[in-house]
């Protein structure tokens, strides 16, 4: 993808710093959800209704690629989706899967046990990312695959028949997790995955609104999550609820713009989900959960946010998958912080869409903030009121680096800039839009 007519997003020099933020918003459907509704739409017996789901450029390359593998994906109105199952074929052009390792992983487990070979791509970010974690279980079902070097995209599959498997998730990885219980779908025997420590179960959820059978059950050694025996898919009806990892932009920047009281309505708060709740409100944030309902099997709140003052907190490893996607606006946060916040077990930030590890702390770095890594460790001094800010920070072509270094600039000392906002697109389409409908300087 080219990214010479990428936007240069800032924070309104001439409009600085941004007035209270006010209003109620709903953000954009939850992207793991939107990914899985289209695959198991594709998959199974009849047409589903798919409402709410992400238009955002990574899900709209999963529902291209379930139509090249054979299945129907069409928008009805915005959100409004009809996806009607085939069993899937070889794809006649390589299925793209642009920035989204959690489309092209899921994908490569969807398609492994159907008789078809198919050759996987994505885009620069996505073609460094690796792919050998659910490679090296789906080979020991059966399926056939050649990678790039290093385990790499592009991905050449060769699937068919395939056998059970129980996997240990040591990686905390709801991606390989899924793409295992996918492929277990057309396999004989047994799918097990055990999770030490459990990771987002939409794909549990969903398989079972979708007929399939999926025992769980807590045992000493972690969570066991079995396929049964009626693994058939039935088509039914998804609501999609807003994805807490876009919530948590404007949540944040409501907590750190002076005088700011904003209402995020209808966000998913799924426990496995929810680790930034539990942070922020361990950092003394003034936000509440209100009128908790469920909505496709996934619990659905209002949050209501009110800016207040926040304190640095250690975040243990245990809570990384809880809040894997939301590391980057936490240390935005803990930026405006009194005192020092330490998050451990950031391992897998090294291999997202940016190492984004190294783009936090380069980035609050040159806002003025004092932040290191050591190992999987981020320690970073908060300023205990608004950093300096005034840099142009290095998005590293990152989605979340750039909105998080956004948020910052709404509320720093001086405006930031990021040198591309491109790419918010492929989570948050309208992400500047909605900023500003809350009275947010961003242009
Ligand atoms: C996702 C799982 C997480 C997360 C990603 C979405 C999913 O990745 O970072 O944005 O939908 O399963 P990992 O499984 O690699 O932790």
């Amino acid at each position: 993808m080219s990214m010479a007519a990428t936007p240069l997003l800032r924070n309104r020099a001439e409009a600085f710093p941004s007035p209270a933020l006010r209003g109620a918003i709903e953000v954009p459907g939850d992207k793991s959800m939107s990914h899985r509704a289209l695959i198991l739409g594709a998959l199974a017996d009849g047409t589903t209704r798919i409402a709410g789901l992400l238009e955002g450029r990574d899900v709209l390359h999963t529902a291209e690629a379930v139509r090249r593998f054979g299945a129907t994906a069409e928008r009805i109105a915005p959100g409004a989706w009809h996806v009607t199952g085939t069993r899937w074929r070889s794809p006649v052009i390589p299925v793209d899967c642009g920035n989204s390792g959690t489309g092209v992983r899921l994908l490569m487990g969807a398609a492994a046990g159907f008789s078809l070979a198919a050759l996987f791509t994505g885009d620069r970010s996505l073609s460094k990312r690796p792919m050998e974690r659910v490679l090296d279980p789906l080979r020991a079902m059966g399926a056939g695959f050649d990678a790039s070097e290093g385990g790499r995209l592009p991905v050449r599959l060769r699937g068919g028949t395939l056998g059970g498997l129980c996997f240990r998730n040591e990686r905390a990885s709801a991606q390989v997790k899924s793409a295992i219980l996918l492929a277990g779908l057309q396999a004989q025997g047994e799918v097990e995955v055990v999770e030490p420590v459990p990771t987002r179960d939409h794909m549990e959820n969903m398989l079972r609104a979708f007929g399939c059978e999926v025992e769980i059950c807590d045992e000493a050694d972690g969570r066991h999550i079995r396929l049964g025996g009626r693994r058939a898919l039935a088509a039914t009806s998804v609501r999609i609820p807003g994805d807490p990892s876009s919530a948590a932009f404007p949540l944040v920047a409501g907590l750190l713009v002076p005088g700011s009281e904003i209402i995020l309505r209808s966000v998913m708060v799924n426990p496995l989900r929810a680790g930034l709740f539990a942070t922020l409100a361990e950092m003394g944030a003034d936000l509440r959960l209100d009128d908790a309902r469920s909505m496709s099997g996934e619990q659905v709140a209002d949050i209501k946010v009110r800016f207040g003052p926040l304190h640095g907190v250690v975040v243990p490893a245990e809570r990384a998958p809880s809040m894997i996607d939301e590391y980057p606006i936490l240390a935005v946060a803990a930026a405006f912080a009194t005192g020092r916040t330490v998050m451990h077990g950031l391992a897998e930030l090294r291999v997202k869409e940016s190492d984004r590890l190294a783009a936090i702390v380069a980035g609050l770095r040159a806002c003025g903030v004092d932040a290191w890594d050591e190992g999987d460790t981020l320690i970073l001094e908060g300023c205990g009121g608004p950093p300096p800010g005034g840099a142009d920070v290095a998005a590293h072509d990152d989605h979340r680096i750039a909105m998080s270094f956004l948020v910052l600039g709404l509320a720093s000392q001086n405006p930031v800039s990021v040198d591309s906002a491109g790419m918010i697109a492929t989570s948050f389409p309208g992400f500047a839009m909605l900023m500003r409908s809350l009275g947010a300087r961003i242009s």
